[in-house]
């Protein structure tokens, strides 16, 4: 039986995987070239990254922001959203999907996911439609695109908005078209831990050109494209992204490709040999995702006799860093404490939204006691990475278990 370095053993790896973000000297002279423009906003860096990330997206227009978070701000005001409206995100995902609603004036509802992808359930999400909805937004988790097909059928049944929060999931593909703007509009962020990472950045994309016009509008302060600079049809806000940002993005995303195709490689590798490990099991795979954009690479605890909780502290302990990920959303106190006092009703509620009551069993299961992450920079390194994460998982799940 192997002793855990947990108890005081030596870990099996102490050799740290890939650091993030990764930059060389073209990152420099782009961040330069930003500099001696003398042009710090709007101008030529910006409007290339919005026509290159769009065009490797495979979407018509694109619109860059701030972050991720305003991204989606911005795509829910496109679509016109009013005070009270309601809009279904899932359980399992950062809070930025259900507080973009909140922030816009809506109700975020939570439908929950599927145990096999972690994705949002579409049964879920259509038993939370109510006449107030007025879009979805499916997230792709980890990277993963969600049911498109489900989700673009749902929406287009109940004639209400399907958004995408791409959020994690640069150069995904669904049945071999990238993700973003096979729903009404999809939404990107570059934050420094994404894949596409500038330190901060969001994107808009969308093949609707009404609705990028209404995106751009709400994103430049109510501006129009054709309009005076002070004239504002629309009431929008500052959500723009920055020169050197943009800058910098167009450097990152020469390398998106090459990185994308490293993590799919390692990914496979690293799902055959768990598929060998009684105690562990990946997520299921789905011949539809044409490319998984690996942001996480999330596997499923299933052993008894340790707490999927101490399995971690175990593998951290032995060198593969991890974690449990995400809590229920609709748990979150914020939720309470915005709608303590909201003056509307909700059709979903059938009066003030209350989360209190609020539970999706597979969510509470996965945060609980299934979930296992590992970040994609890991995933960058040698296929010798992989056989050290496999061969951790296999020396913890084979040590003695507490009494
Ligand atoms: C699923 C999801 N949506 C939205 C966001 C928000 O992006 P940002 O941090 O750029 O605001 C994130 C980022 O962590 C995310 O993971």
């Amino acid at each position: 039986m192997p002793n855990l370095a947990l108890d005081g053993s030596p870990p099996l790896r102490s050799t740290p995987f890939p650091a993030w973000p990764i930059y060389g000297p073209a990152e420099e002279e782009a961040l330069l070239a930003a500099l001696h423009s003398g042009r710090w906003f709007l101008a030529d860096h910006i409007e290339s990254f919005e026509r290159e990330f769009a065009t490797f997206q495979q979407a018509a227009f694109g619109i860059a922001t701030s972050n991720g978070t305003t991204a989606i701000q911005v795509a829910l005001a496109a679509i016109g959203i009013r005070p009270g409206d309601e809009v279904i995100v899932p359980a399992y995902t950062f809070i930025a999907t259900a507080s973009a609603v909140v922030a816009t004036g809506g109700i975020p509802v939570f439908a929950d996911i599927d145990p096999d992808t972690y994705n949002i359930d579409p049964a879920s999400a259509e038993a939370a439609i109510t006449e107030k909805t007025v879009a979805i937004i499916g997230v792709h988790i980890a990277g993963r695109p969600c049911d498109l097909d489900a989700l673009g059928a749902l929406a287009a049944r109940r004639n209400i908005h399907l958004i995408e929060d791409a959020a994690q999931a640069h150069a995904a593909a669904w049945k071999g078209r990238k993700v973003g703007a096979i729903g009404h509009l999809g939404t990107f962020s570059f934050q420094a831990s994404k894949n596409l990472c500038g330190g901060e950045g969001g994107f808009i994309a969308t093949d609707d050109e009404a609705l990028a016009d209404r995106a751009w509008s709400v994103h430049n302060c109510g501006r129009s494209r054709t309009g005076a600079w002070y004239e504002h049809p629309l009431v929008g806000s500052n959500y723009r992204i920055s020169e050197f940002h943009a800058a910098l993005l167009l450097s990152q995303l020469t390398r998106l490709e090459a990185q994308t195709a490293r993590r799919s490689e390692n990914a496979a590798l690293l799902t055959s040999l768990l598929d060998q490990i009684e105690g562990v099991e990946p997520l299921a795979a789905d011949e539809r995702i044409t490319t998984h954009a690996h942001h996480l690479y999330i596997f499923r605890y299933r052993a008894e006799g340790m707490s999927r909780d101490r399995f971690i502290e175990a593998l951290c302990a032995e060198g593969i860093p991890c974690a449990s990920g995400y809590r229920p959303l609709y748990g979150e106190a914020a939720f309470a404490a915005h709608f303590a006092d909201y003056p509307l009703t909700s059709a979903y509620f059938g009066g003030p939204p209350d989360y209190r009551g609020v539970c999706c069993p597979v969510t509470e299961r996965v945060c609980a006691s299934e979930s296992v992450w590992l970040t994609q920079n890991m995933l960058l390194g040698p296929a010798d990475d992989m056989r050290d994460i496999a061969a951790a998982v296999a020396k913890v799940l084979a040590a003695p278990k507490p009494a």
